[in-house]
């Protein structure tokens, strides 16, 4: 009978049978007689036993030479381990060396975080990326079935732009065969073309933003999930946002207990994010809110983080912070019905500090406003006519939003820092690996 090679993963359905897998050396200890191999595969990590007395000698003396991240097939019967929390081990029966491996540079002790993203291309083979990007993987999976199931055309915006929707302040400028452009800092323009033609759309991809802030919140190059729904305001906008988030919390906690138990991330912590809805505070009141305990903010600034951080703890929950400063916000914010200065906007705040995670708004759809805001902020007009035409032909009501993909795994795994929410973060000071 052949014996039938599977993944660690599945390893539950093999006990008491002799498999074979493929995997990589984490660690090794024992003594003369016997040798623990901690192995991976990329579906799960699990032990390997090997006892002397049981293997050919020539079996033993192979594991006794084996190095840190050696690549090997082994072979043997799966036990159910009741001591590890995967549950499950193999008793190797024999071993054969796939690819060598020598002074493999993360050792089993402490390095610095900037050793370990120096080392990022082999860094992604430890427990907590590996945990950290799985998650990843669920959200970005789960974003998908979210938006599928609800009618959305998923539609693919351009990386080199003319535009800057978001401010001039933060644009990575690039040359375009001799006229400048830009890496683009928010697909929301070509979303709202989207929804003039879809009616429902979301864009996912890469942006970028020349943040020089250095701060555990940013990244240079992030992904942004953007939908764009026609004919809809703000509140409803608000009620996908929330149904949106709980979603992504549920899959995870549906299908990555293995990676939250890796990163000792709370369940029933997270659980409770999946309650709705989610509060909405208007900006006047968080600002009153900070104020009576204890902040030194007036009407009209930005949030820092510790503002943030306040805001969601104080509610347990994410949070809704809606109709901020006009002055502090994008161009293309719907002007209040009654007031001069806020716009129709809402950031999501998550709690535990991992800050703001969604930025959205309903967006003005009139043609004469929207080109004196565009002159007001000292964009180039020339770059909008397409996107005043928009308003020319049939506008309407129409409301978006951003998720920062990076923010959501952060605040879904909680890691501390976004560089580990992503395989290979760009900051300011890392472009490498
Ligand atoms: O609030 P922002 O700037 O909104 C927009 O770009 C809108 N065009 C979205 C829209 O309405 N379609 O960014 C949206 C989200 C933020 O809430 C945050 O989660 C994330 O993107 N984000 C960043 N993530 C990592 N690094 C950075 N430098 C980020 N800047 C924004
Ligand atoms: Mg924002």
């Amino acid at each position: 009978q052949e014996i039938p090679t599977i993944q660690i993963i599945d390893a539950k359905k093999y006990v008491g049978q002799t498999v074979k897998i493929g995997a990589w050396l984490r660690q090794k200890r024992g003594s003369g007689k016997i040798a623990f191999l901690q192995l991976r595969d990329g579906t799960a990590f699990f032990q390997g036993v090997v006892a002397k007395a049981d293997v050919p000698e020539s079996v033993f003396d192979v594991v006794k030479s084996l190095k840190q991240e050696t690549s090997l097939y082994v072979v043997g019967e799966i036990h159910e381990d009741e001591r590890s929390s995967f549950g499950y081990e193999i008793a190797i029966s024999d071993v054969e060396i796939i690819g060598e491996s020598h002074d493999y540079p993360i050792t089993p002790k402490e390095h610095g975080t900037e050793f370990l993203f120096d080392e990022r291309h082999l860094y992604l083979r430890h427990l907590k990326p590996f945990a950290t990007l799985k998650i990843r993987n669920t959200l970005i999976a789960a974003t998908y079935e979210f938006f599928n199931e609800r009618g959305f055309t998923k539609l693919d915006s351009p990386l080199l732009t003319g535009s800057a929707p978001e401010g001039t302040t933060e644009l990575f400028e690039t040359d375009y065969f001799g006229e400048p452009a830009f890496l683009s800092q928010t697909g929301q323009l070509y979303a709202e073309a989207g929804a003039m033609a879809f009616g429902k759309v979301f864009t996912f991809g890469p942006t970028f933003r020349a943040e020089k802030s250095k701060t555990r919140r940013h990244l240079t190059e992030f992904w942004m999930v953007e939908p764009e729904m026609a004919f809809m305001h703000q509140e409803e906008s608000l009620e996908i946002q929330e149904a949106y988030i709980a979603f992504l919390i549920a899959k995870v906690l549906e299908r990555n207990e293995q990676e939250l138990d890796i990163l000792e991330r709370d369940k029933d912590l997270l659980r409770s994010y999946t309650e709705l809805p989610y509060p909405r505070v208007s900006y006047d009141d968080a600002i009153k809110l900070l104020q009576d305990n204890g902040f030194d903010v007036a009407w009209g600034v930005d949030f820092g983080s510790p503002e943030e951080t306040f805001l969601a703890n104080h509610f347990a929950k994410p949070v809704f912070i809606v109709n901020f400063p006009k002055a502090i916000k994008a161009f293309y914010m719907k002007r209040h019905a009654t007031r001069d200065d806020v716009v129709i906007s809402a950031d999501l705040l998550a709690p535990e500090g991992y800050g703001e995670i969604i930025g959205g708004s309903e967006r003005d759809t009139d043609y004469d406003y929207l080109k004196e805001r565009i002159a007001a902020e000292g964009l180039n007009q020339d770059e909008y006519e397409w996107y005043l035409d928009l308003r020319k032909y049939g506008s309407v009501p129409h409301s978006g939003f951003g998720l920062g993909l990076e923010r959501m795994v952060t605040f879904v795994t909680g890691e501390e820092h976004i560089r580990e929410a992503i395989p290979f973060p760009r900051m300011t000071n890392r472009l490498r690996p």
